[in-house]
């Protein structure tokens, strides 16, 4: 009789090579470690498919390259390795990372332009900003006191680990009873929260910050969906005012999808339930992930995989 399996942890490439997810290592020395000088970006796989890799890949090698790094494999050599990844961990509902960092320079010396960039790449459970149970009912959030750091000092367009002010603005929503945290930016306007982005709907119009934010590809799903729905979308600046009387707001991720806020600075949008707008956004996010334009189906090892515990979370997601 076979043993049942232990669910997987996930499956990195790490040095050149396919390990356990927890022996991934990057030296201390690595300036991707002591500076935070490192792009990285995140995928999603949903029932054994990529969602929207391309557009994923897309934006890592434009960070790379805005970083003025090389990495030591092409595009194609970057698929094989996260879909060996994927296909050697089993999961079929994963959180795909790959991350580029400047690595170190040659013993003695500081140039930048010697240092050997490194290429880091897993493999791991799905990962939620917000569970599915918290979403059904809508999460709260703050509006932070730290502002994000510059746009100028760090483009949040090439996706970073920079995260103090998101963190101290999640210390921050703890301290006052809120589970996430929404950020402005230096010129008092709305930009995105630890992890996320964020929009408003307000009478029946979309509207997502145009500046200071990562271009995340679930904000960009979003817009696409507005698009094909005729539901007007705007990608602009929303000030705080505006968005704390929104009629709904929801934050969007690789990490969790369309999700709904319900209280924002203590105030209880709509009856203090999801909106309408937002949940039928969420309807329609998870649909794309059964439309072939949006997926890359990867080719599993085994045929039996070990669960991963999603299942009962997966419940509470529409089907599409
Ligand atoms: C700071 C920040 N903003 C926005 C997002 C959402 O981007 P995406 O939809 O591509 O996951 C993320 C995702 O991790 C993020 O870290």
């Amino acid at each position: 009789m076979t043993q049942p399996q232990p669910p997987s942890t996930g499956i990195a490439w790490s040095r050149g090579a396919f390990i356990p997810a927890e022996q991934a290592s990057i030296s201390p020395f690595d300036f991707g470690f002591t500076r935070s000088d490192v792009t990285y970006d995140v995928v999603h796989v949903w029932d054994g498919s990529f969602f929207r890799l391309e557009q994923h890949l897309d934006r890592f090698l434009a960070s790379v390259a805005a970083l003025r790094m090389v990495l030591p494999v092409d595009r194609d050599g970057l698929r094989e390795i996260l879909t060996g990844c994927v296909s050697r961990s089993g999961l079929r509902d994963a959180y795909v990372a790959m991350v580029c960092t400047r690595g170190r320079p040659p013993a003695g010396l500081r140039d930048l332009r010697r240092c050997e960039n490194q290429l880091l790449a897993y493999a791991v459970p799905f990962v939620w900003v917000s569970e599915p149970a918290a979403q059904v009912k809508g999460v709260s959030a703050i509006i932070s006191s730290i502002p994000r750091i510059a746009p100028e000092s760090v483009d949040p367009t090439v996706k970073n680990y920079h995260w103090l002010d998101l963190e101290r603005s999640l210390f921050e929503a703890y301290d006052r009873g809120a589970d996430t945290a929404i950020l402005l930016g230096p010129d008092g306007n709305v930009t995105e929260g630890p992890g996320f982005n964020v929009f408003a709907v307000t009478n029946g119009r979309v509207a997502t910050p145009d500046r200071g934010v990562l271009e995340g590809i679930t904000r960009q799903t979003v817009i696409d969906i507005c698009a094909e729905r005729g539901l007007p979308v705007e990608v602009r600046a929303i000030s705080r005012e505006e968005f704390l009387e929104a009629d709904e707001i929801f934050m969007s991720t690789t990490a969790g999808g369309v999700m709904p806020i319900t209280r924002i600075e203590g105030r209880i949008l709509g009856n203090g339930a999801p909106g309408a707008v937002t949940m039928s956004l969420r309807e329609a996010y998870w649909a794309r992930h059964r439309d072939p334009r949006d997926g890359t189906p990867v080719t599993y090892e085994e045929s039996e995989m070990p669960s991963n515990g999603l299942a009962r979370q997966k419940e509470l997601i529409p089907a599409g």
